[in-house]
Order: C-alpha cells, then sequence, then structure tokens
C-alpha cells in the first residue's frame, strides 16, 4: 500500500531499520508519558473552522528568522541519519531545501556541517551541545560559521542524556564506520558501548557541559555573530530569561518526550508562553517542536502562537521509508495537510491563523 501519512511511512521504516537505531529514534525517557502527551496533547485540541470565507486562494509561506519559507514547518536537530538510511544528513538536506524550509542540523550528525551545508540548497541552522571542551566547542561554532549556517540552536535541556531504558537495554552506540562527524576533529567523534548504560547517556556524561546557566548563553553570542536560539523551554520564566540574554528564538521543546519524563506537552504550554513573551515586549521568533504529526497540528501551534513548528521523528521516518524521497514526502504530506487545514478553517494566509480558531471548553 502506498503511504498515505507519515503514520503510514512510521511503519515502513520501522521494518527497515534495525532494531537499535529503531529504539533509538522511538524511544522517549522512562515510561515515556511525556513521548505520548505530546501527541495526547494536540488531539485533546480542537480547531473551531470559520466558514463562508473565501479560500480558493491560499498561501502556507511564511518567514522564521528572516528567512522565507514554504510552511511554517522545519526539520528539527536529530541525531545521527546514517542510522536511517544511507546518506543520511546529506538527505535530509536536501529534502528540507526541495520542499523549501530550514533544516537544522544536529551537532551529533554522521555528516560533517561542510558536506550537509554543500549539499543544502536551503537555509542550515546548526544545532549546538556544549562541551566541557569549550575550545572544542568553540572550534565546531567556527566551523559551522565558515561552512555557512546561518543560526545556532543551543540545546539547554540535556545537562544530562534523560534515561531511555530500550537504548539502555540494547546498550546502544554507533556502529562501526558511523561516528559524530562534526567532533571528530576535536578528538570526540566516537560513541562507544557503555558497560551497563546507553553509550550516548555515558557520552554526554563525560564530555557535555552540565554547569551551563544562562551566562553561557551571553559566552555563546561573544563568540559568534550568528543568531542563537534556545531550545528546550517549557516555562514562561525560562522563556523571559532566554530573550533577556540575547536569544533571537525560542524553541518551546522537551526534546521529543527523551529528556525529563512527565514534563509537560509542548502546545499545553506554548500559548503561555507566547503571552509572557509578549507581554514584557519580547519580539523573539517564538518555534515549537513535539508531537507534529498533521497539518492540523501545524495549524493550532500557530494559532497558540508559534512563527513555525520543527517536525523530528517523521523525518526519520521518511529516511529510513525511502530516504531523501521519503523525507521530501514527509514534507510534502504536512504541506499538504496544512493547506487543507487552512481552506477548512477559513484561512488564507498563515496570519489569519489566530488563536480564535483553538477551541476551549470553559472552565
Ligand atoms: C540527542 O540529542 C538525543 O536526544 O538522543
Amino acid at each position: 500500500m502506498d503511504p498515505i501519512n507519515v503514520f503510514d511511512l512510521e511503519a515502513i521504516a520501522r521494518e527497515r531499520i534495525p532494531k537499535e537505531a529503531w529504539d533509538y529514534y522511538a524511544s522517549g525517557a522512562e515510561d515515556e508519558v511525556t513521548l505520548r502527551q505530546n501527541r495526547a496533547a494536540f488531539e485533546r485540541l480542537s480547531i473551531a473552522y470559520r466558514v463562508m470565507v473565501d479560500v480558493s486562494r491560499r498561501d502556507t509561506a511564511t518567514s522564521v528568522l528572516g528567512h522565507p519559507v514554504a510552511m511554517p514547518v522545519i526539520t528539527a536537530p536529530t541525531a545521527f541519519h546514517r542510522l536511517a538510511c544511507p546518506d543520511g544528513e546529506l538527505a535530509t538536506a536536501r529534502a528540507a531545501g526541495a520542499a523549501g524550509t530550514i533544516m537544522i542540523l544536529s551537532t551529533l550528525s554522521n555528516t560533517p556541517v561542510e558536506d550537509v551545508v554543500a549539499a543544502a540548497s536551503g537555509p542550515v541552522w546548526f544545532q549546538l551541545y556544549i562541551y566541557k571542551d569549550r575550545k572544542a566547542s568553540e572550534g565546531v561554532v567556527r566551523r559551522a560559521e565558515a561552512a555557512g549556517c546561518q543560526a545556532l540552536v543551543l540545546t539547554v535541556d540535556a545537562p544530562l542524556l534523560g534515561r531511555r531504558e530500550r537504548d539502555i537495554r540494547n546498550r546502544f552506540r554507533l556502529p562501526l564506520g558511523l561516528a559524530v562527524a562534526n567532533m571528530l576533529p576535536e578528538g570526540y567523534g566516537e560513541v562507544p558501548p557503555a558497560a551497563a548504560d546507553s553509550g550516548l547517556a555515558a557520552y554526554f556524561a563525560t564530555l557535555l557541559d552540565p554547569a551551563l546557566t544562562w551566562g553561557d548563553v551571553a559566552w555563546l553570542r561573544s563568540i559568534t555573530h550568528l543568531p542563537v536560539l534556545v531550545k528546550g523551554i517549557v516555562r514562561p520564566d525560562d522563556a523571559l530569561r532566554a530573550a533577556e540574554a540575547g536569544a533571537a528564538g525560542i524553541v518551546v521543546s522537551n526534546h521529543g518526550g527523551r529528556q525529563l519524563d512527565t514534563s509537560p506537552a509542548t502546545i499545553d504550554v506554548l500559548p503561555e508562553i507566547a503571552d509572557a513573551l509578549s507581554a514584557h515586549g519580547h519580539r523573539v521568533e517564538l518555534l515549537m517542536d513535539g508531537g507534529v504529526r498533521r497539518g492540523t497540528d501545524v495549524l493550532k501551534a500557530l494559532a497558540l502562537g508559534a512563527r513555525a513548528v520543527l517536525v523530528g521523528r517523521p523525518i526519520l521516518w521518511g529516511l529510513g521509508a525511502d530516504g531523501e524521497a521519503g523525507a521530501a514526502q514527509v514534507l510534502r504530506m504536512l504541506h499538504d495537510e496544512f493547506d487543507l487545514a487552512m481552506a477548512l478553517a477559513g484561512a488564507t494566509t498563515v496570519a489569519e491563523i489566530t488563536r480564535d480558531l483553538v477551541w476551549r471548553a470553559r472552565a
């Protein structure tokens, strides 16, 4: 059967991706409550559509941090795309460019940033993990800049890796021949097996800096001319701190349910974060991720204050199902579903996706 939605591609990818890699992509932390809640929270929201609006012409385009995009969907930073298909991040970059959108490349990529930017036809942003070895982190920032990345996305919800029990059981490690390519020159390219743990959890505990504070956003800004987005926020006060620290954007995210289990669903906290930022007059770009699987999810996120959403696992499903073509198909499906959702909700432009479209029962 031909896949007609991203869940069909998930089913195909699951058959094709080796179990250990599948578990790594799919897993959330501990009981995976947040992983499920990210989805469930979207499903709980209803769209109170408008009728009798001329929707014969619609425009899904917008801009994110000044970059024109064909739709308010960009690719989330996810690690190790060569676990899904041989072209790995190159396939993702080409698919994102073909869809007219932005790719966020993970620090933990199997392909060096230079090669990814060279393959991309759209903007590439670089997701940054800060290592204890600040010189190494500075080195990778320099390379991302020199390669032509147009923003840095600092992940702030991972001082240590969340406890993903499937990975612990599998003793997750990178297969022979795959590396954290961006960190190879710094000597941190390997993710070897750990005795009784996920190899990646051990990698984080050994190498990444768990001492980061808001002052480190200032440090990062002092070493780069690129705009810095802060990813991994679920509280209005942290969103305000990020804005005060000079972030150009904020990604409301719980890391796809992979870090602190039982943290709130991102779509639930998005509106209060949007309100806090506007009440304080901060004009930072507000993005969100977590559980976006349908065009209606994109519409709900925009209605509740996001400029755009990031999609993570669905891209990996596309890569696993059919490489670059599969990732492109995922982005096409989301585009087409979003376009239809706009038509049926009575919105012809993204600016017309306003909060009243999300219906809430009176308390
Ligand atoms: C890496 O960032 C992961 O969540 O596994």
